[in-house]
């Protein structure tokens, strides 16, 4: 069985996400949508409740299950038993990030290979934290992220307000 890892902190979940996402399931057996705790980046969304968001958003795909992770993603890895992370590759920006971090987990463990999908047009430069801003501003999230998500937003901004 071919099982790859999609990582990444998830702060929340996106349209672009989920496209990666699914692009993945087409490609391997089983994806593990692996959620990085990620507490230097302060989150918004608790580890339990970015997960959860994930598991709602991907709950159509059968090949795809979601777990949350607090170490190094190449130990993560192994304990899954994935040989392959796939990731979403946005403008170029991006670029020096994910080879920054493709390089280093190669040192770390040459077995694990890194593939990336290009984001189609409308993804391009869509991220969470783009995402955070637009509804700390009330502003219409329609089609830049899941439903779950739109109400999850909706909610963490109401009770902060
Ligand atoms: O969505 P993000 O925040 O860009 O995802 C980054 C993530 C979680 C994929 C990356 O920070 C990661 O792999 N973290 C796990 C810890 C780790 O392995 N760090 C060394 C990477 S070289």
């Amino acid at each position: 069985m071919k099982r790859a890892l999609t990582p990444g902190t998830f702060d929340p979940i996106t349209s672009g996400h989920l496209d990666v996402i699914t692009r993945a399931a087409q490609l391997v057996d089983e994806v593990v949508v692996s959620v990085a705790a990620s507490e230097k980046k302060n989150p918004l969304f608790t580890l339990d409740e970015r997960v959860a968001l994930v598991k709602e958003a991907t709950a159509h795909l059968p090949n795809v299950r979601v777990e949350p992770f607090n170490d190094l993603l190449v130990n993560f890895a192994r304990r899954m038993d994935a040989e392959v992370v796939i990731k979403g590759l946005r403008a170029i920006t991006d670029f020096e990030y994910e080879f920054q971090m493709t390089a280093l987990n190669y040192q770390l463990d040459q077995e694990l290979e890194t593939v990336f999908i290009m984001s189609p047009p409308q993804y391009m430069y869509l991220s969470s934290s783009i995402v955070r801003e637009i509804a700390s501003m009330h502003g219409s999230l329609d089609g830049l992220v899941p439903p779950c998500v739109v109400r999850a937003l909706k909610e963490k901004f109401e009770s902060v307000a």
